[in-house]
This record gives C-alpha cells, sequence and structure tokens, in this order.
C-alpha cells in the first residue's frame, strides 16, 4: 500500500516520465502538504528518530558557549543574525540560549532567524523561544544580510541528492519511474549520459556516486555571507569527511530501516552529508575558511562535555545522574554519535580560529 503522495507522484510520472531521485526526495519532504517535513511529527519516541539536542540539554548548552565565543572573537558586533537551520522542536537553540545568559552583552545583540519549512514544529519553535521574538524563513537565502553566527544540526543530511551509477558508456543517472502495473515507484537508469559527470568521481563500471546540490549551495551562501559581513557556521551531521563513490540514501519510518520509494510523505529520507563537498562549495568562490570536519565526540570533549557532565550529576537525583551518563555516552560514545556524526566550521578571515578544532 503505497500513500496519497505516492499516487500523485505515480499519476505524474505516468504523464511526464521518470524523474530524479531529488525531485523524489523534493516532493517526498517537501510537498507543500503531504512531505514528510510538512505535516509529520518526525522527532522523539513517537516519531521516526531522536537527535542530539533531544538527547541531553548538555548538546546546545556546549554549542551556546561555542557560537557565545565566536560573538567575542568577532569583535561583539552590536547587532548579529543568530541562524538556526532546521531548528526542529527548538530545544537546541532554547539550551544554547539559557546557557549563554550571562555572557554580557550577548542575548542584546542577536536578531533570531529560523529556517524550517515543518509547520508543526515552527509551532513547537515558537513556544519555546517566544522570548527571543524570532523570525521564520522557508530557506537561508531570506536571511536579512549582516554579521552572522549559524548552526545547523542533522540539517543537510534532509536536502534532496542526485545518484548515478557507472556503465560501460560512462556515468548514468538513477531516476525514479514506474514498474509494469503502472503504479509502483521503481528505480531505473535513465538511458543516456549526465551532464553531472565532471561532478563525479573517478570509477570503476558498476560504481555509485551521489550529489546533494542543494547542499552544495547553501553552503556555498553560508560562506559568501561570513566572508562579506564577518561571522561563524557550525554544521553538525552525520556523513564523509571526504568526496568518493558510493551512495547513502535511507530511509526510516518508526524508528525502523524502510524502503526508499515505499509510502513518500511519510517515510524520513536522509543522506549522509559529504563534508569535503560543503567545505569546497563554501569556500571556492568566497574567503570563508574551514575547520574540520571532526567526530562530534572529540568536539564535545574539548568544549568540556565530561565537566558539564559532573556539574549536572552533582546536583542530580540517582535517576537523573544515570540518564546524564547514558545521553554522555550516546553523544560522544565512538560506537555511537560520537564519531559517525561530524562537526566542521565555516567562518570569516578577520576572527581567530574557533575552540574544538584545535589539534589534539
Ligand atoms: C532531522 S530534523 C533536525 C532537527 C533539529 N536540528 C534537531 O537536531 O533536533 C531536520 C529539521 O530540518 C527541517 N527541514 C528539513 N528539510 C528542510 C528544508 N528543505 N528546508 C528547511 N527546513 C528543513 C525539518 O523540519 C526539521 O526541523
Amino acid at each position: 500500500m503505497t500513500s496519497e503522495l505516492g499516487r500523485r507522484i505515480a499519476r505524474r510520472i505516468a504523464l511526464t516520465g521518470p524523474i530524479s531521485i531529488a525531485d523524489f526526495m523534493a516532493e517526498a519532504l517537501g510537498h507543500p502538504t503531504l512531505g514528510y517535513y510538512r505535516r509529520a511529527m518526525p522527532l522523539g519516541a513517537d516519531g521516526d528518530f531522536t537527535t542530539a539536542p533531544e538527547i541531553s540539554q548538555m548538546f546546545g548548552e556546549l554549542l551556546g558557549a561555542w557560537l557565545a565565543e565566536r560573538w567575542i572573537a568577532m569583535g561583539q558586533p552590536e547587532r548579529v543574525r543568530l541562524v538556526e537551520l532546521g531548528p526542529g522542536r527548538g530545544t537546541l537553540m532554547a539550551d544554547a540560549l539559557r546557557a549563554t545568559r550571562g555572557v554580557a552583552g550577548f542575548h542584546a545583540a542577536l536578531d533570531l532567524h529560523l529556517v524550517d519549512t515543518n509547520e508543526t514544529l515552527r509551532a513547537q519553535q515558537a513556544a519555546t523561544l517566544v522570548a527571543f521574538a524570532p523570525s521564520w524563513h522557508e530557506r537561508f537565502d531570506t536571511v536579512p544580510a549582516g554579521p552572522l553566527l549559524l548552526v545547523a544540526n542533522e540539517f543537510f543530511d534532509a536536502l534532496p541528492v542526485r545518484q548515478f551509477h557507472k556503465t560501460a558508456r560512462g556515468w548514468s543517472e538513477r531516476m525514479v519511474g514506474l514498474a509494469a502495473d503502472g503504479e509502483t515507484l521503481v528505480f531505473a537508469l535513465a538511458p543516456g549520459g549526465t551532464p553531472f559527470a565532471p561532478f563525479l568521481p573517478e570509477a570503476d563500471v558498476g560504481a555509485e556516486a551521489e550529489i546533494c546540490e542543494a547542499g552544495r549551495a547553501v553552503a556555498a551562501a553560508i560562506g559568501a555571507r561570513v566572508s562579506e559581513h564577518g561571522g561563524w557556521a557550525l554544521i553538525v551531521d552525520y556523513g564523509r569527511d571526504r568526496s568518493g563513490p558510493g551512495t547513502s540514501l535511507q530511509a526510516v519510518r518508526g524508528h525502523l530501516g524502510a524502503e526508499v520509494l515505499d509510502r513518500p510523505g511519510e517515510t524520513d529520507l536522509s543522506t549522509h552529508v559529504d563534508f569535503e563537498a560543503l567545505a569546497i562549495s563554501a569556500a571556492t568562490a568566497s574567503k570563508a575558511r574551514v575547520f574540520g570536519p571532526i567526530g562530534q565526540g572529540d568536539f564535545l570533549e574539548r568544549l568540556g562535555i565530561l565537566q558539564r557532565a559532573e556539574v549536572l550529576k552533582a546536583r542530580a537525583s540517582p535517576a537523573q545522574r544515570h540518564t546524564i551518563g547514558a545521553g554522555l555516552d550516546r553523544l560522544i560514545g565512538p560506537d555511537q554519535m560520537g564519531t559517525l556524526f561530524r562537526v566542521m566550521a565555516l567562518g570569516d578571515d578577520r576572527s581567530a580560529a574557533p575552540a574544538g578544532f584545535e589539534p589534539s
């Protein structure tokens, strides 16, 4: 049984022909009424996945300290755009702002902008962050210009990707078409070559590759902003440090793996972020500097998460101490989120190097 959105995509393909995986993802995640990120409440125990800020307050607190330190490194501008891409429930930002209340002048300088397409989540962000009078945006481009502090946790993994397969005649794009029944969505290779071939890695016949144009465009826009107006961005996501062959598109529904083409709009689709591609996009046409990526575990340890956990435990009940310890393990454990999740900073060429990226 497919979804209502699956039937609509099938009708579109029947009328106009196969669509790219990026088009499929854009519909499945962003369709105005039926897209996954437009209608569902994806986060938490009742949703499809949970994220670092939902695991422990320490995550948002330490990222808040990092942002406040960057504001000081920028010379404490009187106004700064504090932007979060894909803020979810607003938990990360609420923890970050609570943790930085004591930084003289920081909150007075902040102009909060949230980039999110999900109405349900926007309502939660509004409730959590009302004291900071946020503005909402569908896209980063509409955030007004000015000095920038930006954070994005698990945002880039939700952006559409194209996929390619290397044939004896060169790279071909993998598309979404229809099975013989005229209803079931199936993968199919485009018959000819692809204009994206120059952007794909050297690889043998049979290899696969993936590129995320949307992610590259956002990274380029961030790089241009921080170069022109000053500022810093912190990107946290699961992914790989180097570009190369291979694909990573995955589907999750109700905390379990699912088929990518099954029940679009009701299924989370995500990919492993190609951090090298983001770094190149951000720094190629601008003077932005790139730090990392490094593992989330190393980054949080350098920012003092072990000490923060001890402080929290000292005034906690035994049950709370257990929760704090379990959250710490999940965030920094090498077999949990500590290595798979990568942290990269983009910044201007006017301020000193950021905390957390010094060589160990
Ligand atoms: C995986 S959730 C992460 C939420 C939050 N950062 C956290 O760590 O809990 C992805 C977030 O990005 C938003 N989002 C997904 N695709 C988006 C897009 N194309 N434009 C803007 N927001 C998007 C979702 O609504 C959601 O808030």
